[in-house]
């Protein structure tokens, strides 16, 4: 079975889009393919001891779901049903999509919602990442200094998009032994 699970929100696809990138890097036996955090129980999380978790943010820095002007239920209402659960002994990193431009004043807050429900469930978190390159005014997601994740701007950085995921990849691969496919 794959040690790895990847799971992720979205609105329009391109969440979806870069977990399949993720994906398509690595090694098939290691890393399960990605699932809609919709469609995933708190049990189909618990059986990796490493995630990968991806989410856009919309609304106003809000996570996606029903509140956040999305059709489909999401992250926010993934969360309100794994509250309690413990994912201590997990080592889970993040990835986010925002737009700097129009949303520099809350420039991919959704990682740090789900960020903060992952450190209160007590799991190990890595993945961080620089803030330079990015133009914002604010962002909940930078702690300490970095993004607490890897955040991608597809809407108004797309050509930088594969060099930063070719660049976290390989930061986290170590940690989650995973082999960079050539
Ligand atoms: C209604 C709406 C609200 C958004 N709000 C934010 C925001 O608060 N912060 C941000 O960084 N990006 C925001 N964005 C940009 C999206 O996060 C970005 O377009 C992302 O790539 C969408 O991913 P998806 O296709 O997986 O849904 C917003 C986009 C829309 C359409």
């Amino acid at each position: 079975m794959a040690r790895i699970g990847i799971f992720f929100g979205t609105n329009s696809g391109s969440t979806r889009k870069i977990a399949k990138q993720i994906k398509k890097r690595f090694d098939d036996d290691t890393m399960a393919d990605p699932v809609n955090i919709n469609k995933a129980s708190v049990d189909d999380l618990l059986k990796y001891d490493y995630l990968i978790l991806g989410t856009p943010t919309l609304g106003d820095g809000l996570l996606p779901g029903i509140e956040a002007e999305c059709d489909e239920e999401s992250w926010a209402e993934a969360l309100e049903k794994f509250q309690g659960t413990s994912f201590a002994g997990k080592t889970v990193a993040f990835f986010g999509l925002g737009d700097q431009e129009t949303y520099g004043h809350e420039f991919v807050d959704g990682l740090a919602l789900i960020y903060e429900f992952f450190v209160d469930a007590g799991a190990t978190i890595v993945g961080q990442w620089s803030t330079e390159g990015y133009s914002f005014s604010a962002s909940q997601a930078v702690v300490d200094g970095k993004f607490v994740g890897l955040a991608l701007d597809n809407d108004t950085q797309p050509d930088q998009t594969a060099e930063r995921l070719d660049a976290w990849l390989a930061q986290i691969a170590p940690v989650f032994g995973l082999t960079v496919a050539a």
